[in-house]
């Protein structure tokens, strides 16, 4: 009896075995089709590649971010520089690492690179289905992603157009430069071609949005002063500093910094009066100035003491505004001169505004079916880098 029990029923639980497994391969089918739907729909046709010098984002990575800098041999040169860099970078980790720990224990800026991105294709994504789906890319210089390790995924991702958009809005070899020739580089070090076909937006220093965006920023400051004070505050737009030797061989920065300076003052009808100032200077050569700290004193001496710092050649905030201009110069410079009022303008970080100007900038970039603009195929008329010559070849022969 009980084996003819057991025998009743096994038919129903082979039966039910049976309609499980159907249930099982239905499913494990519509999960392969979705997979494979998913895979085709969001291929890239258009990367974006966001170039940067990057930041560390934990202490432990400031050793490699520091090295790397000291390396590039297109930022700076040093005597016997292989040797000469680690030592440097070395010896400055424990200082940087202090300042890393009072702004959060890391840079933002992948964050807010992030944010950015995101911004921009999702924008460009709806404003031109024809280059759709667009993908943006990290690539810094000086910290993971690096720019290569960005460019391997792109290859690897089967984008068919590449565009390097320059997260400087200001052009200097040293920055925009030093990245385009890292991917000069990459190539050059492989046997094989790019796949994709490759663009650049080396600088957009006087993009209306962009202009919009810091104008927006400097009147969000300005009304937080005390009514009384707003008309004489001085409007202090700050960027980071260039050696004189890189200036005199013909840098483009400078002129450019200025010529982004000057189209805000014009959409702010030059309320207030202004300096372009320069900060973190480094080393014992000399730099290009007046510094901004300087300035923060002899203005003071002259009896301004009601200051709005502008950064005006970073986008995103990174050390030089969370620690320099906040700490080292609006709290202990600001305290030690007896400022009345010192505030520094917001990044542009998260604004949408911002988001837009990016995606509009890349826009007109595909529409223009132009390599890079025409300022880039001219060298530094001073330049004795030859992979300068090489970068410059490799982009404006690219057929977008
Ligand atoms: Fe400017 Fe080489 S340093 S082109």
């Amino acid at each position: 009896m009980a084996c003819g029990r057991t025998l009743q029923h096994e038919r129903p639980v082979k039966n039910i075995c049976k309609i499980e497994w159907l249930c099982f391969y239905f499913h494990f089918f519509c999960l392969w089709m979705k997979i494979r739907t998913q895979t085709n729909d969001t291929k890239p046709k258009t990367g974006i590649l966001m170039l940067n010098m990057g930041g560390p984002e934990k202490l432990e990575d400031v050793h490699d971010f520091l090295l790397r800098l000291f390396m590039d041999t297109d930022l700076l040169q040093l005597p016997v520089q292989n040797k000469l860099g680690p030592f440097i970078a070395k010896r400055r980790t424990p200082k940087i690492q202090e300042q890393y720990s009072k702004i959060g224990g890391g840079s933002p800026i992948k964050a807010w690179t992030t944010t950015q991105g995101e911004g921009m294709v999702k924008l460009l994504d709806e404003m031109c289905p024809e280059t759709a789906p667009h993908k943006f890319y990290i690539g810094f210089r000086y910290v993971h992603p690096l720019t290569e390790e960005a460019i391997e995924q792109m290859e690897k991702d089967g984008v068919e157009r590449a565009v390097a958009f320059t997260q400087y809005p200001q052009y200097s070899c040293s920055t925009t430069g030093s990245s385009l020739n890292a991917i000069y580089r990459y190539y050059s070090s492989r046997s094989d071609r790019p796949k994709m076909r490759w663009s650049v937006i080396d600088r957009w220093p006087t993009h209306p949005l962009l202009i919009e965006c810091f104008a927006e920023h400097v009147v969000n400051e300005l009304e937080k002063f005390p009514a009384e004070k707003r008309d004489d505050v001085v409007i202090l737009f700050s960027a980071h500093s260039l050696p004189l030797s890189v200036v005199n061989r013909g840098d483009p920065y400078p002129q450019e910094v200025g010529a982004t300076v000057q189209r805000v003052m014009d959409r702010l009808g030059h309320c207030n009066p202004y300096r372009l100032v320069w900060q973190s200077k480094v080393g014992p050569m000399a730099w290009l100035g007046p510094q901004t700290d300087e300035v923060i004193k002899g203005l003071c001496q002259r009896g301004k003491k009601n200051l709005l710092l502008v950064p005006i050649a970073f986008t995103s905030d990174h050390i030089e505004t969370l620690h320099e201009l906040d700490i080292e110069y609006s709290q202990i410079l600001g305290e030690e001169c007896g400022v009345e009022n010192i505030r520094r303008a917001e990044s542009l970080n998260g604004n949408p505004l911002f988001f837009r100007a990016l995606a509009d900038l890349v826009q007109s970039h595909l529409k223009s079916n132009k390599p890079c603009s025409r300022q880039l195929t001219l060298r530094c008329p001073l330049c004795v880098n030859p992979t300068c010559a090489q970068t410059k070849a490799f982009f404006s022969s690219q057929k977008p």
